[in-house]
């Protein structure tokens, strides 16, 4: 791997591969000494144009874990406010000799933007990794969701899960999507209402249900997305109350799934909207777990770019 920009298309040799270069990784997170020197003498550059904090925090966390030097651009307060090019930021970065850049944008295809100009201007050398672009990936995300499912559930084979929300703009549901599709997950079921579903999404091979007491039944893993109210842009959406009355995830409605289904969320959760607190805080859940494995994820992630 040379950058790591979408899931899609990665084989599932590549995919397993990562996740189990994590698995030391998560042990390590666990020991005392929690530095290993793989990224030493490495720079790091966090470019963060939309916020972020599960990410971006965990992302400087394994860099750190790595060894590498870590800079966090902050995008306010940096001469993009003043009209600089994306690509003229990376220019400029570049030449204080970074050696990869982890990169969220609100449009989608920045990321690969970035590496097409690096490849076209001889720096192939620096690495990208997308930290969620747009609505079109979130391959770390995925990969951390990924992650989580297995250390719970060991056999992706045997598995039925279900992606509950606004599908249409998440790209935290397509680099899901693509990986249970890719680890060999039998049965994907999407649930959503139409209006938050993209269009030719039964073509993404997954179930599509707009009745979630339906599709949560007997579900091994329930993951929730969060309505991305950022990037609705007129949408026809229904209240906040009525979207929890058909979608929020409740215990009465998690009862429909397996009696040892997990329960997910990337974060950052909306509660009562399209989560009960009862669920997100619950025995089920393990949101706060996909957190941690995504040091991990990402340490390893990392180290396969750039490691020594
Ligand atoms: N899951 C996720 O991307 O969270 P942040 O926006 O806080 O990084």
């Amino acid at each position: 791997l040379q950058h790591l920009i979408t899931l899609e298309g990665l084989s599932r040799e590549i995919l397993q591969g990562i996740l189990d270069t994590a698995e030391p990784f998560a042990e390590v997170a666990e020991r005392e000494v929690k530095k290993v020197p793989l990224l030493r003498g490495k720079s790091v550059f966090n470019l963060f144009f939309e916020n972020s904090t599960r990410t971006r925090t965990t992302f400087e966390i394994a860099a750190k874990r790595l060894s590498a030097d870590v800079i966090n651009l902050n995008i306010n307060t940096s001469s993009a406010s003043k009209g600089e090019s994306l690509l003229d930021t990376v220019d400029n970065l570049a030449a204080m000799q970074a050696d990869m850049f982890v990169v969220r944008h609100a449009s989608s295809g920045a990321p690969y933007l970035i590496a097409q100009h690096l490849a076209a201007t001889g720096r192939e050398h620096i690495h990208v990794v997308n930290a969620g672009d747009g609505r079109h990936a979130h391959p770390t995300q995925g990969l951390l969701d990924m992650y989580t499912i297995r250390h719970y559930k060991k056999d992706f084979t045997r598995l039925t899960v279900a992606v509950v929300g606004d599908v249409l703009h998440s790209r935290v549901a397509r680099s899901q999507i693509h990986a249970l599709r890719t680890l060999g997950v039998p049965e994907i079921r999407v649930i959503a209402p139409r209006t938050l579903l993209p269009s030719g999404v039964a073509d993404m091979g997954v179930r599509v249900f707009q009745d979630m007491k339906e599709g949560l039944k007997g579900v091994d893993v329930v993951m929730m997305l969060r309505l991305q109210n950022e990037r609705m842009q007129g949408a026809l959406l229904p209240s906040p109350q009525e979207y929890f009355k058909y979608y929020g995830l409740t215990p009465d409605k998690l009862r429909l799934a397996k009696p040892d289904a997990i329960v997910m969320h990337p974060g950052p959760m909306n509660r009562g909207i399209e989560i009960d607190s009862a669920v997100a805080d619950g025995s089920h859940s393990v949101i706060l777990p996909q957190v941690t494995f995504g040091i991990a994820v990402r340490m390893a992630v990392m180290s396969m770019l750039a490691g020594s």
